[in-house]
């Protein structure tokens, strides 16, 4: 067990470092009179869990691919989601001063740099997945995979409802279409990408987005939980938000420890998604758990 656990280490350092690596090379210089690239790198470098990439690593070794081979594409979603958070913290939407430890976009180089450093980086995302070099028939199912998830069926709708739904009082039904839109739809597209970078069939898709909806709806739950119970240092960014935003979470609409109960069973669903259709799936079963248990 112990051996499982530190294997499972392992492999996080190694991926979590490829993907660090490959992220620098992306913004490896200081263009310092482009402030734009300033602002895109500020944020791209600060940190992060890197999930997303993560995923997309996982899935096409799950594939029998090559983790090396699908990391421009992974780094793609990475861009993607970062551009997700520099606008949630906007003054506009969460109005939040703290991101990944360090001061928000707005804060350091002020609103309309922020907005267009966002806008550059989901333009980032779409140019390094066209520049992947993966076959043409794979870069545009990966094309359309992105821009599904990301825009009017995916997190920006999600976004969207969930701006819309400050104040008011929701069903649990609202609140996990809400998360499946804002979360899970960008860690579907991520591990689609695993799975079509290494040219995995139907079955390993659909599969992989049974997956990674349930890890996206465990996910958002446990954001929301450590929203309302981990401090501030511990997260890297402000916690208490939800509450004075007024929104409607799964802490709002149950105990934490009922919120923590559904992200249980949602693990377990995750998992089980996993069974039969790929080569290797010690890493994303320990993934899943790990997740659910996180603190930050
Ligand atoms: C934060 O995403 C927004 C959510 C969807 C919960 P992450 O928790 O993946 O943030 P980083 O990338 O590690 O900073
Ligand atoms: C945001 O959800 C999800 C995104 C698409 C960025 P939250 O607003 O709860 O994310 P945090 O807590 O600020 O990271
Ligand atoms: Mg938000
Ligand atoms: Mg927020
Ligand atoms: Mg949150």
């Amino acid at each position: 067990m112990l051996e499982a656990v530190r294997r499972f280490e392992q492999e996080m350092e190694e991926a979590r470092g490829m993907v660090e690596e490959y992220l620098a090379g992306l913004f490896q210089e200081s263009v310092p009179d482009n402030a734009l690239h300033e602002a895109m790198r500020y944020s791209v470098l600060a940190g992060g869990k890197r999930l997303r990439p993560i995923l997309t690593l996982k899935f096409a070794e799950a594939c029998g691919g090559r983790m090396e081979d699908v990391l421009r594409p992974a780094c793609a979603i990475e861009l993607l989601h970062t551009y997700s958070l520099i606008h949630d913290d906007l003054p506009c939407m969460d109005n939040d001063t703290l991101r990944r430890g360090k001061p928000t976009s707005h804060v350091m180089f002020g609103e309309w740099m922020a907005t267009l450093a966002g806008d550059a980086l989901q333009a980032a995302a779409f140019e390094l997945v066209m520049t992947s070099g993966l076959p043409a028939e794979t870069v545009v199912k990966m094309g359309a995979v992105l821009a599904q998830a990301a825009g009017r069926q995916g997190m920006c709708l999600g976004q969207a409802m969930d701006m819309k739904s400050e104040g008011q009082r929701l069903t649990i039904d609202e609140l996990a279409a809400i998360h499946q839109y804002k979360t899970a739809a960008l860690l579907i597209a991520a591990a689609k990408f695993g799975v079509l970078a290494a040219g995995g069939g139907d079955v390993q898709l659909k599969n992989a987005e049974r997956y990674a909806y349930h890890l996206g709806m465990a996910y958002q739950i446990i954001d929301d939980v450590l929203d309302a119970t981990a401090t501030t240092q511990e997260l890297g960014k402000t916690a208490g938000k939800d509450e004075k935003s007024e929104k409607t979470t799964f802490v709002t609409l149950m105990t934490e420890r009922d919120a923590r109960h559904v992200a249980g069973d949602q693990t377990k669903y995750a998992v089980a998604a996993l069974r039969g259709s790929f080569k290797k799936t010690g890493f994303l079963e320990t993934l899943a758990v790990y997740l659910e248990e996180r603190k930050y």
